[in-house]
């Protein structure tokens, strides 16, 4: 990719750019922030660290958005971040205003690009951006389900013992207390992890996974996690990027899939140099089902806030 915009010059944002800009995923990022001189001196700093970090990705700031013109894909997450206690819908009102202008500013300036959703509640106002732009969804995506199962992959391996890179796990459904962990698409090196661990501790994996976002904030007060969402985002700009059609769980617009209509929910999705091109439609248990309409019942309560 030639262009990337990132809009939010927060941690998660900041993160992603030294991410991207160090496995040289484009050649040139735009970091956008509305505080003037942030966005600047940010990627001055990190572009300082290209000499020593070898990278020759040109990393840029602006407070202007006209800047993001030429972006191929814009990564969003600018917002207010959850305090410990809230849940991620507790900060839909706040966000919602900031997404409505950023989209409207994506709509005027890089009307061709592609757009991932990070800020939360990021199932609502991905369907929020997705109905404002009025793109087909290929272009319209959202980050969540890439970091929700990096955490079940990582405590796994934390209680197992085993390599990380030989556990595959999945997550679907809506990023917040009810996600949908899914033991059973869930193997290490190929051997399903009954194998290895008994019920318990499997549920107690769902459990923590499903409440990974909140364990960090209750430990560091300040501040969200960062490190491993800015992972999660750059694990799908590479797919997009090198045009991979990696297999991702991503925030997607469903048109029928999993019994959903027009709403946005993590779902295992088709990654390439166009966007998500497809939605993989697994056959869910009837427990597995359940437990995806209920997390759908919830993005759907938020999006009939929505004015
Ligand atoms: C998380 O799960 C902030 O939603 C983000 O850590």
């Amino acid at each position: 990719m030639n262009k990337i915009t990132i809009v939010g010059c927060g941690r998660v944002g900041e993160s992603t750019a030294q991410i991207l800009a160090k496995e040289e995923l484009c050649r040139e990022i735009l970091l956008l922030d509305i505080q003037p001189g942030v966005p600047e001196g940010v990627a001055l700093d990190l572009q300082q660290s290209g000499s020593l970090l070898r990278f020759d990705t040109r990393v840029n700031g602006a407070t202007d958005a006209a800047a993001m013109a030429g972006s191929e894909l814009v990564i969003v997450t600018a917002g207010f971040p959850r305090k410990p206690g809230m849940s991620r819908s507790d900060v839909l009102d706040s966000n919602l205003t900031i997404i409505d202008t950023i989209v409207d500013d994506i709509l005027r300036h890089a009307p061709d690009a592609m757009l991932m959703m990070v800020t939360n509640p990021v199932d609502v106002l991905t369907w929020r951006a997705w109905q404002r732009t009025g793109w087909p969804r290929q272009r319209v995506f959202g980050q969540s389900g890439a970091l929700d199962t990096a955490r079940m992959t990582s405590f796994i391996a934390m209680e197992t013992g085993y390599s990380v890179k030989d556990i595959s796990a999945l997550v679907l459904g809506g990023h917040g207390d009810a996600m949908v962990p899914l033991a059973r698409f869930t193997d290490i090196a190929g051997i399903p992890i009954e194998h290895f661990l008994d019920d318990a501790a499997i549920r107690r994996i769902a459990e923590r996974t499903r409440q990974g976002g909140g364990e960090i904030l209750a430990l560091k007060k300040n501040s969200s996690a960062y490190d491993s969402p800015a992972a999660a985002i750059a694990s799908m700009v590479d797919a997009i990027s090198h045009n991979r059609r990696r297999i991702l769980p991503c925030v997607a617009i469903l048109d029928g899939e999993y019994g959903q209509h027009s709403t946005a929910m993590g779902v295992p999705a088709v990654l390439d140099q166009s966007g998500l091109v497809e939605v993989i439609e697994l056959k869910l248990g009837p427990e597995e089902q359940a437990d995806f309409n209920r997390s759908a019942e919830l993005v759907r309560t938020d999006i009939g806030h929505l004015t």
